[in-house]
């Protein structure tokens, strides 16, 4: 039943303030300034004797084990990577005794997480889910875990299950913060930014016609480039993944930094950049990046705090707290490549040659 909507991936992103409130309900502790993660099996003195976290996932839960590391690595000060999952298993990794392992996974089915987790649990590591269903083989797998309770996801690509993963790592993270030197000031900033997610992601939802027309403008290009900084990267990865599979246009995902050793050499017209640019301590070095490419004639779509003057459009999301902006920021790039994709004649929610879950390897 889609409700109403055209195409499930309609509506799973119009779900999303509904979903970002279910993933957080009745898991904030007000009093402490913390997160109670009921499934999670991991006691305060565990929590305190992880010296690193791996995160492991395929696809677009691999971008979301991005962020979050991201959030792991600034709100518990534990160095934090995630990985594509085969490839982590084809690498005869080394398993660390003191390395928290989280296996990420929408449909909790997909082989080469679940022979990731097989494989670390035979060599004694500790592996935990963060997972969307229910009872899958991952989440039974696991030794614990964060339900992401995203609700069914049906269309092949993800994007609710996205942003209820991110939102699950910032709970974690701030779990894991709280139980070593993250202040409760900070405790209190974090959850009341989370508080205010769904709001300003509706917000976000709203500007759907303006994102419609952007989509349309760009829809010709042959192939476009992504671009972030740090927080902002995974969120042009992730953006980038979801324009090709959907809209069959390349693209291409590079830290803006990268720019100048190499794709720079791509920039013209015909390649629109899509560069994402939140308001942080990176915003100069950002613009600088813009610049580069306005000087090659690259035409620039940009999703910021506040309209960018070297950007050809601006996207405006709200604020929130830095290490929540990449939640927001992935929002309105789910609408373009979904715009863009309807406006190619896509079939949408069956893209072409690819499967909901990945249960071969
Ligand atoms: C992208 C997409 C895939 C999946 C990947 C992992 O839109 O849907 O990249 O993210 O196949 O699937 P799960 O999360 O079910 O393990």
């Amino acid at each position: 039943d889609m409700g109403g909507h055209d195409t499930y991936m309609h509506k799973e992103i119009s779900e999303q303030a509904d979903a970002v409130d279910r993933v957080l309900r009745g898991r904030i502790d007000d009093r402490f300034s913390t997160v109670r993660l009921g499934g999670l099996n991991l006691d305060a003195r565990e929590a305190r004797a992880v010296r690193r976290v791996k995160i492991l996932g395929c696809g677009t839960s691999y971008h979301a084990g991005l962020i979050g590391a991201g959030l792991i690595e600034s709100l518990a000060r534990v160095p934090a990577d995630s990985e594509p999952a085969s490839e982590f298993r084809y690498r005869n990794p080394v398993v660390d005794p003191d390395t928290l392992y989280i296996a990420v996974s929408q449909s909790g089915e997909t082989y080469d997480v679940l022979a990731a987790v097989q494989e670390l649990k035979r060599k004694g590591a500790r592996v935990l889910g963060v997972v969307n269903v229910v009872g899958s083989a991952i989440a039974r797998e696991t030794d614990g875990g964060v339900y992401v309770h995203a609700g069914p996801e049906v269309c092949v690509v993800s994007t609710k299950c996205f942003t209820n993963t991110v939102v699950a790592f910032a709970l974690l993270a701030l779990h894991l913060g709280r139980t070593r030197d993250l202040s409760v000031a900070d405790g209190k900033r974090i959850i009341e930014g989370l508080r205010r997610l769904p709001a300003q992601i509706s917000e976000i939802l709203e500007r759907e016609d303006e994102i419609e027309r952007l989509a349309h403008e760009y829809a010709d290009a042959r192939s476009m480039m992504f671009i972030g900084r740090v927080r902002g990267y995974p969120v042009a990865l992730e953006a980038s993944l979801k324009l090709k599979e959907i809209s069959y246009i390349h693209a291409e995902a590079y830290p803006a930094s990268e720019l100048k050793h190499g794709p720079l050499a791509l920039i013209e017209p015909a390649m629109p950049t899509v560069a994402v640019v939140p308001d942080d301590d990176l915003l100069e070095k950002n613009r600088a990046a813009l610049e580069e490419i306005k000087a090659r004639s690259g035409r620039i779509l940009a999703v910021a705090h506040r309209e960018q003057e070297k950007a050809d459009h601006t996207i405006v999301v709200p604020r929130n707290e830095v290490e929540l902006d990449p939640i927001l920021m992935g929002i309105p790039l789910q609408l373009l490549a979904y715009h863009t994709a309807l406006a190619l004649g896509r079939d949408i929610d069956k893209p072409r040659n690819l499967a909901k879950s990945v249960t071969v390897e």
